[in-house]
């Protein structure tokens, strides 16, 4: 289904607005804004604050964040002309939710929720999220935007996902592998942010390709799903141009031990299938091993590193390119 949100996005609003986004993508998040009319005010570890102008339509449109909050002593003005004065539910008043975390407060503000703006108190189902670090737009939200996908129990943060496909740089009709694509996720970005010829996905277990079919599917982009071991792949050497993955970190996805025979294996197969030139954007919290691999594997060198924490984790963005042309 077409995104249908229930706020108009071509609405001219003025407001003050918090983006919330992962460690170590707020610079994606910031470069992105810098063709929209948004002047960042504040930059916190995992968000932007910024002054916006214009349409939200372009706003909904960047990949690098998940939630867009207006602050809560600023509801009034929002309400007035900014983005809570866009709020369209066709069916109603605005419906609204107030968050636990805001304790005592909540009774009070709720009141004047009801009394004052005439929304209705429905935790079921709302347009607004108030939370002690403000009312959070359900329009906005990133899976209202793009849509939700089905997700393995390690599947890749979108947002995350988002920065692995930046780093790859995929020129249009190049051919874009994931060794270990779970759910799909960073084939479906592939296909939706970049235009990659084919796209081929493979895992060893059968039943996280069946969800990777269904968001491929759902999704539009088209791939070819194959069930394989990342260190015997079945594809041509030198045939792809780009590989992502997000390799299992060896804590809540396999083990330290497995990894110290995975990781050679697989690396050594992402030598063979890109062509001199080409690049591999892997996402790994096993970093030691990672580096030494990289190291002696003929052909490979890392040329970046980005650091994207989520859940706890501190893992690393690796840029490999193989040497040659
Ligand atoms: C971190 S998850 C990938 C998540 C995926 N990007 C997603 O969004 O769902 C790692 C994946 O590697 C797969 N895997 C583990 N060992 C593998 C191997 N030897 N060959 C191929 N896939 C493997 C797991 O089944 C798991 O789906």
């Amino acid at each position: 289904m077409p995104y249908q949100p229930r706020i108009d996005l071509d609405q001219p609003v003025r407001d003050r607005l918090m983006l919330r986004t992962v460690p170590g993508a707020v610079d994606y998040l910031a470069e992105d804004l810098r063709t929209l009319p948004a002047t960042v005010v504040r930059r916190g570890p995992d968000r932007l604050v910024v002054d916006y102008a214009g349409p939200l339509r372009p706003l909904a449109a960047v990949r690098y964040f998940d939630v867009c909050a207006v602050e809560l002593g600023a509801l009034d003005t929002s309400l007035k002309d900014g983005a809570l004065a866009a709020l369209r539910p066709a069916d109603g008043p605005v419906r609204f939710r107030v968050g636990e975390q805001l304790g005592e407060q909540r009774w009070e503000l709720r009141d004047r929720l009801v009394d004052g703006y005439g929304w209705r108190n429905d935790p079921g189902s709302w347009d607004v999220n108030l939370e002690p670090h403000g009312a959070e737009l359900g329009a906005l939200y990133l899976t209202q935007r793009y849509g939700e996908l089905r997700r393995t129990p390690a599947s890749t943060n979108p947002l995350v996902g988002a920065v692995l496909v930046r780093l790859a740089k995929i020129q249009p009709g190049q051919t874009v592998l994931d060794p270990f694509c779970g759910a799909g996720t960073l084939l479906v970005l592939a296909g939706e942010m970049a235009a990659p010829g084919r796209v081929l996905g493979v895992d060893v277990q059968s039943r996280w390709l069946s969800l990777a079919a269904e968001n491929v599917a759902a999704r539009g982009v088209p791939a070819t799903l194959v069930r394989a071991d990342a260190r015997r792949l079945p594809v041509r050497s030198g045939s792809v141009e780009r590989v992502l993955a997000n390799l299992p970190f060896g804590k809540r996805v396999g083990s330290h031990r497995v990894n110290e025979d995975l990781y050679p294996g697989a690396l050594r197969e992402i030598a063979r299938v890109l062509p001199g030139g080409g690049r591999a954007v892997l996402l790994t919290d096993d970093k030691r091993l990672f580096r030494e691999t990289v190291q002696r594997t003929p052909l490979l060198r890392v040329i970046k590193e980005v650091v994207l924490a989520r859940g706890g984790l501190h893992p690393s963005a690796y840029v490999v390119s193989k040497r040659g042309r």
